[in-house]
């Protein structure tokens, strides 16, 4: 077998064997393909396509291109939370201490943000003191101990991916649902988990700017998890508009603390998280989805949500004096008040603008390894369906960066989108698969 006749194959819309496939990712582990004839093999795929079978082949040979995660001391109750990326989502901080309050054991590898978006562990560590690499040893245990471990995701984890992704990012080859479900689910095997629970998010924000195109992500990483011994659900989450009313690392742990400290009760960020907490419990505890979810919120309700994230946190080397003024983190030192310039009611936050505005404040990364400013970010100050005069205050813009007022204004031009009528209210929860 040689590479150039798999390329063949599949550039012809012919479907590729299981030993066709390991071939393929083992001689690119070893560096033994060179990156044109391996672009041109991902162009193929996202012409040609892949079967299902195929896609679940690829997944399994692309996680086990480095090291796995064995979690079998923890039984059929580890579970993993995935959201494909959006902007101001906060998610994981949130449901990782309710669903660890109900028994069930996170032990989680989470990425850095990505483009536009954000990711958990730059939020995590806008807490002083929060290690996201701590020994293997130390992992295990503080999930045994405590619930709860999020570490930064290892480049030793689906290698494969790594190489995929990159090449991908620079060949126009990123948006393929066989390519988008066998990154991440590779990873998802890698790490161990026996329950995952994805959050597919949908809309300007998001890979998927289509609910179609979402459900077929959903519908493909859910089979490729069940194809290897999974038990994979998922939500379709809006992410037309940021989640929550924050988006910027330190701002964002706030606005987490916040919800678990019980001072939300409604709202996007409280219904997307309360719905990925109850899949998890419903899922590692084998009960109906409204049973999960009911746990979830009396969890929420009895404050040991907040108590469980505290000592997550703190496990993780968290300072504990920062810890108890959670909503005092640093910010940057210079804030800037959005107003708006005309009236009428506010129907929407374009997430991808918010995105990148938050990434131009400090928020994120232009190149890989820049450094990020944790304390950078926008606060939305008013919500959508509110009616708004001129002059109102929209959002607070904090960023260390000599940016003048008028720039600052300019890049959040179309940020707001007014109508004249109240919009209707939807929810961010678009579907439910299970
Ligand atoms: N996230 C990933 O890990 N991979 C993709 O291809 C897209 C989003």
């Amino acid at each position: 077998m040689t590479f150039d006749d798999l390329l063949r194959k599949k550039r012809y819309g012919g479907e590729l064997q299981k030993e066709e496939i390991d071939f393929f990712i083992d001689r690119l582990t070893a560096d033994a393909l060179p990156d044109y004839k391996v672009s041109a093999f991902l162009m193929a795929v996202c012409l040609q396509g892949m079967t299902d079978r195929e896609t679940a082949d690829l997944t399994e040979a692309m996680a086990n291109s480095g090291n796995t995660l064995d979690l079998s001391l923890f039984g059929d109750q580890t579970v993993d939370k995935h959201s494909t990326g959006g902007v101001g989502d906060k998610t994981t901080l949130i449901v990782a201490p309710i669903a660890a309050c109900a028994g069930c054991k996170i032990a989680k590898m989470s990425g850095r943000g990505l483009g536009d978006t954000g990711g958990t562990i730059d939020k995590l560590e806008a807490i002083p003191g929060f290690s996201v690499e701590p020994a293997k040893d130390e992992f295990l245990r503080q999930v045994e101990d405590v619930g709860i471990a999020v570490v930064s995701q290892s480049g030793e984890l689906a290698p494969a991916d790594k190489k995929l992704y990159a090449l991908r990012d620079v060949t126009c080859t990123v948006d393929s649902i066989p390519l988008i479900a066998s990154s991440i689910m590779s990873k998802k095997l890698a790490a161990g988990a026996r329950h995952i629970v994805l959050d597919v998010k949908c809309g300007s924000g998001a890979f998927m700017k289509t609910l179609p195109e979402a459900l077929e992500l959903a519908q493909t990483m859910i089979e490729i998890g069940s194809r290897k011994g999974r038990v994979v659900c998922a939500l379709v989450s809006d992410m037309q508009t940021p989640l929550g009313s924050c988006v910027g690392n330190a701002l964002e742990v706030m606005e987490a603390a916040d919800v678990l400290k019980g001072n939300t009760t409604g709202g996007a960020l409280y219904d997307v998280a309360l719905t990925l907490a109850g899949l998890m419990i419903a899922s590692v505890k084998q009960l109906p989805y409204a049973q999960g979810r009911a746990k979830a919120e009396q969890i929420l309700k009895s404050g040991a949500a907040y108590d469980k994230f505290l000592a997550w946190l703190q496990a993780q080397g968290a300072d504990a004096l920062v810890c108890s003024h959670l909503e005092a983190l640093p910010l940057s030192s210079r804030c800037f008040t959005l107003t708006a310039g005309q009236g009428g009611y506010l129907a929407g936050i374009r997430a991808d603008l918010a995105g990148h505005l938050a990434k131009q404040l400090g928020a994120g990364r232009e190149n890989k390894g820049d450094s990020i400013d944790y304390g950078a970010g926008i606060r939305f100050l008013a919500s959508i369906g509110e009616q708004i005069a001129p002059g109102h205050p929209l959002a607070a813009l904090y960023t260390e960066k000599p940016i003048g007022d008028e720039k600052l204004r300019g890049l959040a031009e179309d940020l707001f989108i007014f109508s004249e009528k109240r919009p209707e209210t939807t929810s961010p929860i678009l579907q439910i698969l299970q």
